[in-house]
């Protein structure tokens, strides 16, 4: 009779995972004078007083590294329409900017037509597993009336209200 291995708890957690709508952001830093930039869906809003947020990146990461390097980031929060940008920079490589338009601000790069801006300070780098948890104090943020890329069960999409209610 032929056995079916039950599928792992990991490809259970990761089914669950992509179930999961996020928003998507590119986390930049400088190397030098290069920019580098690496998306990312696992960040969030984490305090308001004093404003914070977290991210977490691989450990295997070079944007990890260099953050670690240069102790600052900025979170680019993608807007709908640029998932080009979401996946030129969820490559590997040191020339993910090549052809990008990008602006020096607070320092870090940013890039044109995001959803929003956070140029933010290392407070700390707490380990979590295979990823390490930036905290970031945010010294800047800037938000444009667009709206933004999310991802869900491996597309990218972005979100529409169902009412007409806020809360
Ligand atoms: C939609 C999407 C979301 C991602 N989210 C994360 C994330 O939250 N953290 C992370 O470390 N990598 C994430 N990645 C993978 C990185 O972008 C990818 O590993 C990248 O090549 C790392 O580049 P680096 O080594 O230059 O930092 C994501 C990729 C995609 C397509």
């Amino acid at each position: 009779m032929e056995t079916v291995s039950p599928p792992s708890l990991a490809d259970d957690f990761r089914d669950v995972m992509s179930g999961v709508c996020t928003p998507v952001a590119v986390v930049t830093t400088m190397d030098g004078d290069r920019p580098h930039g690496t998306t990312v869906s696992a960040f969030a809003s984490l305090s308001l007083e004093p404003p914070m947020v977290l991210a977490a990146l691989d450990r295997r990461s070079e944007l990890l590294a260099l953050v670690r390097a240069h102790g600052r980031f900025g979170l680019n929060v993608l807007a709908s329409g640029q998932q080009a940008l979401a996946t030129r920079f969820a490559r590997k490589g040191a020339d993910k900017f090549q052809g990008v338009p990008w602006r020096t601000e607070h320092g870090l790069p940013r890039l044109p037509g995001v959803a929003g801006w956070l140029a933010c300070r290392v407070h700390r780098l707490v380990d979590g597993g295979d990823h390490v948890i930036a905290l970031g104090l945010v010294d800047a943020a800037q938000r444009l009336a667009v709206s933004p890329l999310t991802y869900h069960a491996r597309a990218f999409g972005t979100h529409l209200p169902v009412t007409g209610e806020r809360c």
